[in-house]
């Protein structure tokens, strides 16, 4: 009391001794015959450091490079703004065929593990060379915020390969990994619901409008493990996939995967095969607004509509189909129905 000094024991111990406070919890513990456990390192840090190491460069050679400018040029076409870039840590992997590599071996990282994790590639001549050349480079980070792979994208409009990612890995699963959901999670908590699209675009997209709770799978199609995450995380799923086809199929099979689970499920259909990312762009975030306040369809009436359009119902076979697609669409909506159509029904 006299020196004004205050604090606990630990911190006494620590004082009058002169020794950093890990060391005097770690003395006074073995006095008092408590065991400490040491918190363990992630065997896989260096790992994650690597990634943060090749993000850190890949920023820096989008927004301080002359290289970088036609990415930034590009970034900004698709409104992309300047706080997305950042809060989403995109980069740009310059055109040097191994930029990344010599940093890399520079900063004393393992070849094996740049190889293993598909940041380098080695050619037949021995030489190493970098994954992604020249490429708007997304990173994508697990649930709980870590880097775990990357992928690449394109900027030219028309080019035979869109996106390249980082090879699967021990950290890079895309059958459970799922875009954005690390920053995604305090939104969907306080919305009480999840927007799920197809694409890294879209969710930009859709963040930017002001729907925070986006977040996407990463172009494979909706897995088991991701359904049980997905369904384990919210109570109120809004599917916005792309309004083409393939999207209308993966919208489909999205209702069915859910059915097994307690989650409410929307659909959010875009006209004009357009998806999230393009009617934004097109429409505007007010459209965007209108539509998900007003224009939401149960997946039963989503299922209705599709079986009914791609079929013409003047034509008996179609008939029929239109006819076991619905008779099917009660069965899912409601098991105990099978219970009431009797056994020679042409229902059953
Ligand atoms: N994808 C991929 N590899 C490809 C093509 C697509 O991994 N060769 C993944 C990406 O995650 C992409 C998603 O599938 O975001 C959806 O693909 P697509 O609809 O073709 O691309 P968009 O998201 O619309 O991308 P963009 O707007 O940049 O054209
Ligand atoms: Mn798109």
């Amino acid at each position: 009391m006299s020196c004004q000094t205050g604090g606990q024991p630990i911190t006494f111990y620590k004082e009058i001794k002169g020794i950093p406070f890990q060391e005097a919890a770690k003395e006074l513990a073995i006095r008092a015959g408590i065991i400490i456990e040491e918190v363990k390192k992630d065997p896989l840090d260096h790992i994650y450091h690597m990634f943060d190491e090749t993000i850190k460069f890949y920023q820096f050679s989008l927004m301080k490079t002359e290289d970088g400018t036609q990415a930034l040029t590009y970034l900004k076409h698709r409104n992309v703004t300047d706080e997305t870039i950042q809060s989403y840590q995109i980069g740009y992997a310059p055109k040097k065929s191994n930029a990344l590599y010599a940093l890399l071996r520079d900063k004393k990282f393992d070849v094996s593990d740049m190889l293993n994790y598909g940041l380098i590639r080695q050619g037949e001549d021995g030489t190493y060379y970098d994954l992604f050349f020249d490429k708007v480079i997304f990173p994508i980070h697990h649930e709980k915020g870590r880097i775990v792979g990357l992928s690449g994208r394109s900027l030219k409009k028309n080019d035979a390969v869109k996106y390249i990612n980082s090879p699967e890995s021990k950290i890079f699963k895309k059958s459970r990994l799922i875009y954005h959901l690390h920053q995604a999670l305090p939104a969907i908590r306080k919305q009480k619901r999840l927007i799920l699209t197809e694409g890294y675009m879209d969710v930009i997209a859709m963040d930017q409008a002001g729907f925070h709770e986006t977040v996407a799978t990463m172009g494979t199609s909706l897995t088991k493990e991701h359904v049980s995450l997905l369904s384990n995380l919210t109570d109120h799923i809004i599917l916005a996939y792309d309004g083409d086809d393939a999207g209308n199929q993966a919208t489909l099979k999205a209702i069915d995967a859910f059915n097994q689970t307690k989650v409410k499920l929307d659909v959010l259909i875009f006209p004009e095969q357009l998806d999230p990312d393009e009617y934004i762009k097109k429409h505007g975030v007010q459209a965007l607004e209108h539509h998900i306040h007003h224009l939401l369809k149960d997946p039963y009436d989503y299922r209705y509509d599709m079986y009914k359009n791609k079929r013409d119902l003047k034509n008996s076979h179609d008939m029929v189909a239109f006819k076991d697609d619905i008779i099917k669409m009660i069965q899912d909506a409601d098991p105990s129905f099978k219970r009431y159509i009797k056994k020679d029904s042409p229902l059953n």
